[in-house]
């Protein structure tokens, strides 16, 4: 039987399918430095963002046809050399998009109200009730102000959409696009209206933002913003990543925080995962959460079954 490792695991629904078209999927965990010895047994693999499947790793598997990134990036993926040795690589870009987007927000609304704090100071039996109100009683609101979407992919027009649900205005920054038409998807309506984002350049966008979110893949260990960019972000914006560790330098942001340009920050995603460094994990004025994009009941299904129709069609029925 032809066997599909799903490293770093599928949900039910895709490994159900893969199953029905007859294939054994296993779901046990392979070290990363057992994997040399066990994936050439298999025919496929498919990944989160915890397998890396290098060069050295493809080298030592001739029979393996096909693999899945359940997701977006492939960065763990050396995509280029397995596809010069016949292997195919897939992944999912869509299925995941709305969960990311509405993950930016989280943080965002987070920090603009102070929740990531008030969620954890009012726990604590020191904790002084009226003390803690007045502390964070100097909220903002996302409405009437701008937001930057960083990368007007996917991803980004999800993002935009929310934005635009919360009454704030919406520029973009792509290199690949001038503008991007954003429906609003709003329920209850036949006809669904949109609204024009326009692309600017990097810096004109950093300028205006209130919030600045990005939406682009990794830039090969560059930053987006880096220090020089960070010149040009609005003084007290809030910025988000969602996307790639090291998006935004992370010492440069560090660096903004306490300067008071930037306000605050929201990261799901950091240079050294699985370790980030520890001065971003216990700054006050940053939420953070474990790379936790994708991590919505409704992508993973999504992502297993769009995961399961490539490999069928890859691997055959
Ligand atoms: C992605 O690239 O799809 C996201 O970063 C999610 O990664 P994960 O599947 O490891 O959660």
């Amino acid at each position: 039987m032809t066997r599909i490792l799903a490293n770093d695991g599928i949900h039910p629904t895709g490994q159900a399918k893969l199953e029905a078209a007859g294939y054994e999927v296993v779901t046990t965990k392979v070290a990363q430095e057992d994997l040399p010895a066990e994936l050439p047994h298999y025919a496929a693999i498919c990944v989160r963002s915890a397998t890396k499947v290098r060069q050295d790793l493809i080298d030592q598997c001739p029979n393996l046809k096909a693999i899945g990134r359940g997701g977006v990036g492939l960065d763990n993926i050396d995509v280029d050399y397995a596809r010069s040795k016949g292997i195919q690589v897939v992944n999912t870009p869509a299925a995941s998009s709305r969960a990311v987007a509405e993950l930016a927000f989280a943080h965002a609304l987070s920090l603009t109200r102070f929740l990531h704090r008030a969620n954890k100071e009012m726990r604590s039996e020191e904790a002084d009730f009226k003390k803690l109100k007045k502390a964070y009683a100097g909220g903002v609101q996302l409405q009437g102000r701008t937001l930057g979407v960083i990368g007007l992919g996917r991803i980004g027009r999800e993002a935009a959409r929310i934005g635009l649900g919360l009454g704030m205005r919406v520029i973009g920054a792509d290199p690949f696009v001038d503008h991007a038409d954003v429906q609003l998807n709003i329920q209850g309506l036949d006809q669904q209206p949109s609204v024009r984002v326009a692309s600017l350049p990097l810096k004109d966008l950093l300028a205006q933002a209130d919030v600045v979110t990005l939406h682009v893949p990794s830039q090969d260990g560059k930053p987006v913003i880096g220090a020089d960019e960070m010149k040009s972000v609005k003084q007290g914006a809030i910025l988000i990543n969602t996307a790639r560790g090291g998006l935004i330098d992370e010492q440069a942001l560090l660096d903004a925080l306490a300067s008071g340009q930037v306000a605050a920050a929201g990261l799901d995603v950091f240079t050294n995962e699985p370790t980030p460094d520890a001065r971003l994990l216990s700054h006050e004025r940053i939420s953070i959460s474990p790379h936790i994009g994708a991590a919505t009941g409704e992508a993973q299904e999504l992502i297993g079954l769009e995961l399961a129709d490539q490999l069928i069609d890859i691997l055959g029925s």
